[in-house]
């Protein structure tokens, strides 16, 4: 495995191995790996030839007072992780490098319109534009053939597979399903930020989204009694601030009519003391 920190490093490393003839598979990242992450790059080992990591903390998809500071980091261990699985590549540039002009800024930003602005977007205003820019510049750096996402970023798969397809930017966009620990908490960096107390508390998230999918296979299509019944179930944690519970298209993430006809996903953001928790359930309708 290489750790490579500049543009032009990897830039060399790639051309090289596609002129060999390789698929280049690419997974970005923000380091502090779990087995989420892991997931993706084996994913990316069984669709392509070679498969490059980046790991690099966007500071343009942070705002001013949210958790840039705070964000976990340890290299040393991402490395290690990574060495273990297998990883060819690993792209590691400091800031600087991404954004040169000091200051953690651009001029020039992708904004993936309506689909950033809504959910997610509205609690956070610029996450999302943060976001696109920054994966648009790393697809112009990797230059992939594929990229895999995360499922439980739902609404930041979705942003990205617009912008690809609105830009005609050459990638094939690859969606995982979200990996969880044994009591079925999505794997996440920031876990590692939560107390005892709320860690334990946090599985009411998943047991919140068993439920609407319980009460789905029991033949309940109101949206607005689904969401009741997980705002009750997120409500009987107290050590837990629901920010979102919302039911949308799964595939638009427009809002759905009052009786669901087709898949919905529920999508819910939680916070427990500083640290924002989200997860996703994509509702089967088995009958
Ligand atoms: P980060 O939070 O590090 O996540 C990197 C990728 O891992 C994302 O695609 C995310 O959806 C995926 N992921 C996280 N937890 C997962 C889980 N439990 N199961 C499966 N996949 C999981 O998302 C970002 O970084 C950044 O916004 C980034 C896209 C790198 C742009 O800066």
């Amino acid at each position: 495995m290489q750790l490579i920190r500049t543009i032009s490093d990897l830039r060399t490393a790639l051309k090289a191995e596609r002129s060999r003839g390789k698929s280049i598979g690419f997974v970005p990242t923000m380091g502090y790996l779990h087995i989420g992450h892991l997931t993706l790059v084996k994913n990316s080992q069984q669709h392509c030839d070679v498969s490059v990591v980046s790991i690099f903390v966007n500071p343009t998809q942070f705002a001013p007072n949210e958790d840039l500071a705070q964000y976990p980091r340890d290299l040393p261990r991402d490395l290690k992780l990574l060495e273990e699985q297998g990883c060819d590549y690993v792209f590691a540039p400091d800031v600087n490098e991404m954004y040169p002009d000091g200051s953690g800024k651009t001029s020039t930003y992708v904004d993936a319109g309506e689909l950033s602005s809504i959910l997610m977007g509205a609690l956070r205003p610029h996450h999302f534009r943060g976001v696109a820019t920054v994966v648009s510049k790393l697809f112009n750096i990797v230059q992939p053939d594929k990229a895999f996402f995360g499922e439980k970023d739902y609404q930041q798969l979705a942003v990205i597979k617009r912008m690809v397809a609105d830009l005609n930017q050459p990638v094939d966009v690859v969606g995982v399903t979200t990996v969880r620990e044994p009591d079925g908490l999505a794997c996440s960096s920031r876990n590692s930020l939560l107390s005892a107390q709320d860690r334990a508390a946090a599985v009411v998230l998943p047991q919140a989204m068993q439920l609407a999918q319980t009460l789905v296979d029991q033949g309940e299509r109101s949206v607005a009694a689904l969401r009741h019944a997980v705002v009750d179930k997120l409500q009987q944690e107290p050590r837990g601030e629901i920010e979102a519970v919302d039911i949308r298209d799964a595939e638009t993430l427009a809002e759905t009519a009052e009786q669901l006809t087709a898949p919905a996903v529920l999508l819910l953001t939680v916070r427990f003391g500083k640290t924002r928790l989200i997860d996703q359930h994509v509702l089967r309708f088995l009958n």
